[in-house]
């Protein structure tokens, strides 16, 4: 796991903790306001596979307690010295579905319209959800606002849904850890808070987590697709286990030492190659899709999780997709010591949620 000790000081009072359980490691940063600046005082990770009985890097399914019990673990061994924190709920755990629905100028009116619409599309009784929604800006009917000087005749909403069951695991889980959590956050807004720079253009994300690739596409801060693709960076791993006959832990150190960037060829490097060339060739269909129906192109993409960490990956993103690809930099928000800065660079993909929870949480304080 990676660690450093409280590097400000301890004002507790002032610190916020930005909590990402993801399928394969447990992610923890705290932040601080100081004049007006972000300061990064402490971050963690603690793998998830020992206490599942899978290695590191592998998706696990624990209960809540085992979560609660690591998560007090990491909470120690990174030093974290506040209990006032957020914490992030997987994409794939929660439903976002986008609908366009007829407008009505009454507020109360439109609820209900939307809150009935909502039940048709959400697969489980609406009781057991969770239910969220936002009334999106929309590109094309803003335009069509200005000329017309009309509002358009319809809306369109996302609609967020997480089963309780989901959000019960995550109470219980905090309140074993002993700490005091104000929301719950599906990921995917955690991560555009900490990894969007150019909140103007579409900017597609993809998301390389361990059991699955989630793939947004963002515009002016706001979500316009939501994509999972069932293959991450344990299938990487896998394939170089089988292709080159290791086990799943010598092909996970395999992986990390040789990205994508082997010699042309050899079978590791093939390995790493062709589950991100599927990966990407599904992510590429989405972002069609986008471009044609939106008639906008993607300005850029970003490369966020475990997987994004991959050697020379952004490289063979950008001549896959032909649009420029950068990494995602979340701890770029904040302010540490330059000799950590490396490192930072280094992981910070793993850490774009727990940033992204901690910034919110820190706002929510000042
Ligand atoms: N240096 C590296 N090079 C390549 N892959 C890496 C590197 N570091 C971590 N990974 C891979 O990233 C994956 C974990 O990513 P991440 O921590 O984002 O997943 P997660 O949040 O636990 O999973 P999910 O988002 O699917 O719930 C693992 O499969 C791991 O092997
Ligand atoms: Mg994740």
């Amino acid at each position: 796991m990676s660690f450093f000790g409280n590097l400000f000081g301890n004002k507790k009072d002032k610190s916020a903790l930005g909590i990402d359980i993801g399928s394969s490691s447990l992610k923890v940063v705290q932040l601080r306001k100081k004049h007006g600046a972000i300061v990064l005082e402490t971050y963690g990770e603690l793998a998830l596979g020992p206490y599942g009985g899978v290695e590191i890097g592998q998706a696990t399914n624990l209960p809540a307690d085992t979560i609660g019990k690591t998560l007090t673990d990491l909470l120690h061994e990174s030093n974290v010295t506040t209990v006032d924190c957020g914490v992030s709920i997987p994409s794939s755990r929660s439903l976002l579905i986008f609908i366009k629905l007829p407008r009505r100028n009454d507020p109360k009116e439109q609820k209900t319209i939307i809150e009935l619409e909502a039940r048709k599309y959400i697969p489980v009784p609406i009781d057991e959800v969770h239910l969220d929604w936002f009334i999106l800006p929309d590109a094309s009917t803003e335009a069509q606002t200005k000329s017309a000087n009309t509002k358009p005749k319809d809306i369109n909403v996302l609609l967020i849904a997480v089963h309780n069951n989901e959000l019960k695991l995550l109470e219980s889980v905090v309140q074993k850890a002993k700490l005091a959590a104000t929301f719950y956050e599906i990921e995917i807004f955690s991560t555009i808070r900490s990894v969007i720079d150019e909140p103007v253009k579409p900017v597609m994300i993809i998301d390389i987590g361990a059991a699955s690739t989630k793939v947004y596409i963002v515009e002016r801060n706001v979500v316009d697709v939501s994509h999972a693709i069932s293959q991450g960076g344990q299938d990487v791993t896998r394939s170089i286990s089988v292709s080159s006959g290791v086990d799943i832990a010598q092909a996970e150190q395999l992986k990390k030492k040789i990205g994508i960037s082997g010699e042309k060829g050899d079978s590791q490097s093939t390995a790493i190659e062709n589950v991100f060339s599927q990966i990407f060739t599904e992510a590429k269909r989405v972002l069609t899709q986008f471009e044609t129906a939106h008639r906008r192109s993607v300005a850029s993409i970003v490369l966020t999780g475990g997987g994004g960490v991959t050697k020379e990956l952004s490289t063979y993103a950008q001549t896959f997709f032909s649009v420029e690809t950068r990494i995602a930099a979340p701890f770029a928000k904040t302010q540490a010591p330059e000799f950590i800065r490396p490192v930072l660079k280094n992981i910070g993909p793993e850490f774009s949620v727990a940033v992204g929870v901690a910034l919110r949480k820190l706002e929510e304080m000042s």
